[in-house]
């Protein structure tokens, strides 16, 4: 019996790519970079399946270039870059890698947020840059994270994750606004619902772990940056539009918050003249809150699941839209 044809966007780990090779008869695309649009919608047009990464789009005129397509298993746990109304309506299953990246992404905020609120980048260029000629008594002063009050935005999995290192590691004050109301946070962590104002108002730090989506888009703008503390420190390892990045650059600039870690900004990758890298105030990673080789490994073996189970006819492990039922 032949095997399905699928296309794998990019070089996945082993863990997963292996599975998917015995399984199919698959394409994978060999390049650092992603295929370009026009690429991806050619090498589609005959395959059941696709493996998807957060830098293909798939959108109606792709999933319409792809009549068999039965499946499209994202590499990743966001999925903003697939319209999945779309591909309900066209009875293609989706699915995501939940779970596999929490800890590295609840543990990469709380990286950025030590490394934003104590200048550990900004320190380590000055280092290297030859400025290091002696002990500074007002020089370098951070914030300090113990004890302090975080808001988070978005209380889901990853959420809770930053959460929990916030409260158990370092006896912080937990005040989060979710659409959902987390017993868990506020029977384990003792974690308090509260208005956005609230959050913003109260929180010395902000971190962003909501998902992309119409409600959430440019959700941090001039308005939310004016409302923080001009001490906050704002952190986002979820998506880039979350934050307006002009209403960021200027209030980092005009010292309305103190300083902001970001792995992830709008557009990806940042421009190299954008305004945000000129200030000394901001950590910019690009985007590898996921990246460590546990997580990636994860997100690697669910994905191939997912496309192996929706190739088969069975329902996906990790699935988006579970209302459909892929075809067999
Ligand atoms: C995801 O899985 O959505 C992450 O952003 C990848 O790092």
């Amino acid at each position: 019996m032949s095997k399905p044809k699928v296309f794998v966007s990019r070089v996945i780990p082993s863990a997963g790519l292996d599975r998917i090779r015995e399984y199919c008869d698959a394409e994978v695309w060999p390049e650092q970079m992603p295929p370009p649009y026009e690429v991806l919608k050619a090498k589609i047009a005959d395959k059941q399946g696709l493996l998807a990464l957060l830098t293909d789009q798939v959108d109606p005129e792709l999933l319409d270039a792809a009549p068999d397509l039965r499946v499209v298993s994202n590499y990743a746990v966001g999925f903003d870059n697939v319209d999945v109304p779309a591909c309900t309506a066209r009875g293609v299953a989706v699915g995501n890698t939940p779970g596999a990246l929490t800890d590295a992404t609840a543990d990469f905020a709380f990286a950025l947020l030590c490394a934003a609120a104590r200048h550990v980048a900004a320190g380590d260029r000055y280092v290297r840059d030859g400025n290091w000629k002696t002990w500074e008594p007002r020089g370098h002063r951070g914030v300090e994270l113990f004890g302090a009050t975080i808001g988070i935005i978005g209380m889901g999995r990853i959420g809770y994750a930053m959460a929990y290192r916030c409260a158990r590691g370092f006896d912080m004050k937990v005040l989060y606004h979710d659409q959902y109301r987390s017993e868990k946070a506020e029977t384990d962590l003792g974690a308090q619902a509260v208005d956005m104002d609230t959050l913003l108002r109260e929180s010395d730090f902000v971190t962003v772990h909501c998902d992309l989506n119409e409600s959430t888009v440019g959700l941090m703008n001039a308005d939310a940056f004016r409302k923080m503390k001009k001490t906050a420190v704002f952190i986002n390892d979820a998506r880039g539009p979350v934050h307006d990045q002009r209403a960021l650059y200027e209030a980092l600039r005009d010292g309305e918050i103190f300083a902001a870690g970001l792995d992830v900004t709008d557009p990806e990758p940042i421009a190299m003249d954008a305004p945000l890298l000129t200030l000394p105030n901001v950590v910019v990673c690009p985007h590898i809150a996921s990246a460590t080789f546990a997580a990636r490994n994860r997100m690697a073996e669910i994905a191939a699941q997912n496309l192996i189970a929706g190739l088969k006819g069975d329902p996906l492990p990790a699935p988006v839209n579970p209302e459909v039922k892929p075809r067999a």
